[in-house]
């Protein structure tokens, strides 16, 4: 499909987001290893999302969708059936590793696969402390899917991440569930924390000092409630779209501000963004408000160090702003993005060149000198949603048309983006 967007004069009104991929992830699994059901609110119909729900589904675990609710029927800890054919993570790095940690705990052997950009994303980082608690664990050239996993007869392990990923940080948690002692993951950067906020909620018991996190292995889980909050990460295209066209004043309602999530509100009001939070409130373990973001002359900055996990999917976004910003924004520490759903510092780095930006690739970020004017052009988004969504912003202040071939990769987190943003021009 191919999206033709042009600029935009101003952007008003109000709007909502679909509810939290990271969230709704967690929400599925957990779900479906507690015992009861657990209904989960403002459920976002996006591809990762779907696949996540059609794993669990293959295992026996019932889940009843209507429009933006789901129920999952849990069967317990030790519920889930042996899947009948290899289990397909689609484009989701989430569903692989956090089910990769799940899978490890079962009696069953099982197969998980991917898409062609998944089966590219490193998966040692979890088959490694998975192994080291017991699993058995085959992967294609040694870290990559097709995984075989043969799991069962686990052990509490101490572990210190090698890296800042709250996806390694939950394999580890989701399978010491099933461990015969504690086990415990030390992190030295803080990343997303919604496993273990979710945990508590469904009776885990898990003790956090923080930069530690133990877990003692419990007979059950048990459903809940769970409201997802609008996805932050999603929010940040709207936001920078707001800041960027001249004149703009929007409003998005009921956003996740959960603040391991926040990294990109911090680093805009550093640049000189006019962003307000009102409306704080708790959608059961997590805080939630509206956002209120006008148009902003902003300036460049340094990003680096531990507020990088914090911001690591905004990154994209975050860089577009800075070519509209006045001066030098430096991007360190983020290496990470090479192992996204694309090669994100070379992906990001060659689209925004694309359209006429001063931007320059370094080994773990990027340069970029504005203001820029930007030029409209045809851009390609790699097989990536964030960089599909991405192309869209910088559409809309850019000169020209944009035309973004293979726009319907950002149904792999928004739906109806493309609707969404045309709703904003006044
Ligand atoms: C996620 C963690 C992050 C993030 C990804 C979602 C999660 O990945 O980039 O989009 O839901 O735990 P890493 O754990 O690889 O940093």
């Amino acid at each position: 499909m191919n999206a033709t967007i042009r600029p935009a004069c101003r952007l008003s009104g109000e709007i909502g987001i679909p509810g939290d991929k990271s969230i709704s992830h967690r929400a599925i699994m957990l779900g479906a290893i507690s015992r009861g059901i657990t209904r989960v609110k403002n459920f976002p119909a996006n591809q990762d999302c779907l696949s996540t729900i059609k794993a669990f589904e293959q295992m026996g675990i019932e889940i009843q969708t209507s429009s933006n609710e789901i129920l999952v029927y849990g069967k317990g800890l030790r519920g889930l059936t042996a899947p009948s054919k290899p289990i397909d993570a689609g484009n989701s790095g989430t569903t692989a590793r956090l089910l990769a940690g799940i899978l490890a705990g079962q009696s069953f052997e099982s197969m998980l696969d991917g898409d062609a950009s998944l089966r590219k994303r490193p998966m040692k980082r979890v088959i490694e402390p998975l192994s080291m608690m017991g699993a058995k664990i085959a992967a294609r050239d040694g870290g990559f899917l097709p995984l075989h996993i043969s799991g069962g007869r686990l052990k509490g392990i101490e572990y210190t991440l090698p890296i800042a990923s709250a996806q390694v940080k939950s394999a580890i948690l989701l399978a010491l569930l099933y461990a015969n002692s504690p086990g415990t993951v030390h992190q030295p950067v803080i990343s997303r924390d919604h496993t273990e906020l979710m945990l508590k909620q469904f009776g885990g018991n898990i003790g956090i000092s923080q930069h530690s996190i133990t877990l003692t292995p419990v007979p059950d889980l048990y459903g809940q409630d769970i409201t997802v909050p609008g996805d932050i990460s999603s929010a940040a295209f709207f936001i920078t779209a707001a800041l960027l066209v001249p004149g703009s004043c929007i409003k998005i309602r009921n956003v996740g501000i959960n603040p391991t999530r926040t990294g990109i509100l911090d680093v805009y009001k550093r640049m000189g963004a006019t962003i307000d939070i009102e409306n704080v409130r708790n959608a059961e373990a997590e805080p939630v408000a509206d956002i209120i973001v006008s148009a902003s002359r902003l300036k460049g900055t340094t990003i680096e160090g531990d507020i990088i996990p914090r911001l690591i999917d905004e990154i994209p976004i975050i860089a577009l702003a800075a070519t509209q910003a006045e001066g030098t924004t430096v991007i360190r520490d983020a290496q990470e993005l090479k192992v996204k759903e694309s090669d994100r510092i070379k992906t990001v780095v060659d689209m925004l060149k694309g359209f006429g930006a001063d931007i320059e690739a370094t080994d773990d970020g990027m340069i970029i000198r504005g203001p820029s004017g930007l030029r409209g052009c045809k851009t390609a988004p790699t097989m990536d949603h964030r960089i599909a969504m991405t192309a869209a912003v910088v559409g809309l202040v850019a000169s020209g048309e944009t035309v973004i071939t293979g726009a319907e990769w950002a149904d792999i987190s928004f739906p109806g983006f493309f609707d969404e943003i045309n709703k904003l021009r006044s």
